[in-house]
C-alpha cells in the first residue's frame, strides 16, 4: 500500500484523547507530520520523529484537521425560496410553513434533477471541508417521494434519515393521524431500505411529542436509529423525549429549559447547534457555553436546506458558534469534527489518529482559530477523503 507523508503542519489537530491534557481541547500538535496509508491515518506526531514514506509534501507551515462531519442537512429538494429569505429580512418571521412550497417543487422534480441538484451541493460542502455528510428526505412526504429522495441521498451518502414526519402535508391536512399512520406505515417500508436514520419534526405546528414517539418507535421496530429536530422555534417536549428514548442526537435545541439541560447531560444525547439557522431566520442563538458548561456532548451542523438555512459551509457555522455562542475556536473546531462524528454514530472519522479514515483539511492558515478569526473567507485550501485528494 502507498504511503504519504504530510509534513510542515504548523498545528495538527487531532480530538486525540490522549493528546487532550498537552494539546487542549482538540488535543494539538505543533510542527506535526501525518502518514496516510491507503484510505487511513497510519502515524500522528512530532514531524521530527516521522517515519519514512513512499511520497512526501510539505504544507509549507499550514494548519491541518480532520475532515468535518456535517451531521444534519436536507439536500434532497428543488425549488427556491429565497424570497422568502428576502422577507424575512424585511420583517416577516420564520414558520416553517415554506416546507411546503418545496415540497411541491420537489415532487414535480425528476430523480435526475434531484440527484444533480444535492450533488452539486455535497461538491460545494467538500470544497468547504465536509467529508461526511448527513441527508435527510423530508420533502417527499408521499410514499414514492420520500423512497426516491431517500434513493437520491443513497446515491452521495450512507447516513441518510427519512424524515417523512417533516410537516403533514396538503392532502393530509384534514387528517395528521391517518399521515402518520402512513409515516409509520407503508412510506416507512418503503423508506427503509435507502435510510441508516429516522427523524421527525417536534415542534407546534408539526408533530406533537406522542407523535413524534409513535415515528421513532417505528423506525426503531425496523432497526432504524433515531435523531430528531426539536425546541427549534419556541420550548417543547422534543428534547426531553430524545433523551428519553436514549437517541444519538436531538438537533437545533435552541429554547432549552433547566430540565432540558440536565436530561441532555445525563442521557448523553447529543445536542447539535445549527446556528446558520438562527443567522437566516433572525433567531436567538442556542445557548452553547451553558451546555458546555454543563457537560452536555455538542455538535454544530449546517441544517443546510432551502428554507431556515441555506448555507453548506461549515467554516461559516464556525464563524457563528464563536461570535455569536460563546464557543472557544476549538470547541467550534471540535463539535464540527468529532461532536459531528458522534452525533451520527461514527468510530472511523472525526479524529486524526492511526487507524482512522484519511479524512483532512488543510488551511491556508498556521491555526485553527483562523476559521473564526477570518470569517468569509475561503481558507479550506486541500481537502483529503478517505486518502484522495478532492
Ligand atoms: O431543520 N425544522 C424543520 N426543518 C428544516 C427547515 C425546513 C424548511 O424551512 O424548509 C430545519 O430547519
Ligand atoms: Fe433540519
Amino acid at each position: 500500500m502507498a504511503s504519504l507523508l504530510l509534513t510542515g503542519i504548523a498545528e495538527l489537530s487531532t480530538n486525540d484523547p490522549a493528546r487532550l491534557e498537552q494539546g487542549g481541547v482538540l488535543g494539538l500538535v505543533h510542527d506535526a507530520a501525518v502518514v496516510i496509508e491507503g484510505h487511513h491515518v497510519a502515524w500522528v506526531g512530532a514531524a521530527a520523529d516521522a517515519p519514512a514514506a513512499d511520497a512526501a509534501v510539505d504544507l509549507g507551515g499550514r494548519a491541518v484537521l480532520p475532515g468535518f462531519v456535517d451531521s444534519h442537512s436536507h439536500l434532497v429538494f428543488a425549488g427556491d425560496r429565497s424570497a422568502e429569505f428576502a422577507a424575512r429580512m424585511a420583517g416577516e418571521s420564520y414558520s416553517a410553513g415554506g416546507i411546503r412550497t418545496t415540497v411541491a417543487a420537489t415532487r414535480a422534480a425528476s430523480d435526475e434533477q434531484l440527484l444533480a441538484h444535492a450533488a452539486g451541493l455535497v461538491a460545494e460542502m467538500r470544497r468547504q471541508g465536509t467529508t461526511t455528510v448527513e441527508i435527510k428526505s423530508g420533502y417527499g412526504l408521499s410514499v414514492h417521494d420520500e423512497a426516491r429522495s431517500l434513493a437520491v441521498a443513497r446515491r452521495l451518502t450512507e447516513e441518510t434519515t427519512f424524515l417523512g414526519a417533516h410537516v403533514v402535508p396538503p392532502e393530509h391536512a384534514g387528517d395528521p393521524a391517518a399521515y402518520v399512520a402512513l409515516v409509520t406505515g407503508p412510506m416507512l417500508e418503503a423508506a427503509a431500505p435507502h435510510a441508516r436514520w429516522i427523524d421527525a419534526f417536534c415542534e407546534r405546528g408539526a408533530f406533537d411529542a406522542d407523535q413524534a414517539r409513535a415515528v421513532l418507535e417505528a423506525g426503531a421496530a425496523v432497526g432504524l436509529r433515531g435523531r430528531l429536530h426539536a425546541n427549534q422555534l419556541g420550548p417543547g417536549p422534543g428534547v426531553q423525549l430524545a433523551c428519553e428514548l436514549g437517541l444519538v442526537a436531538v438537533d437545533h435545541c435552541t429554547h432549552l429549559d433547566a430540565a432540558d439541560v440536565d436530561a441532555l447531560r445525563d442521557s448523553g444525547t447529543i445536542a447539535t447547534l445549527l446556528p446558520g439557522v438562527e443567522f437566516s431566520t433572525r433567531q436567538p442563538y442556542p445557548d452553547a457555553r451553558a451546555l458546555l458548561d454543563a457537560g452536555v456532548q455538542v455538535a454544530l451542523a449546517s441544517d443546510c436546506n432551502p428554507g431556515s438555512c441555506f448555507t453548506s459551509s461549515i467554516p461559516f457555522c464556525v464563524a457563528l458558534a464563536v461570535r455569536e455562542m460563546g464557543m472557544t475556536p476549538a470547541e467550534a473546531v471540535r463539535a464540527v469534527t468529532l461532536g459531528g462524528a458522534r452525533a451520527l454514530a461514527r468510530e472511523d472519522v472525526g479524529a486524526l489518529v492511526a487507524g482512522r479514515r484519511a479524512d483532512l483539511v488543510v488551511l491556508d492558515a498556521p491555526s485553527h482559530v483562523h476559521l473564526a478569526y477570518r470569517p468569509g473567507v475561503p481558507l479550506v485550501r486541500d481537502v483529503y477523503r478517505a486518502g484522495v485528494p478532492q
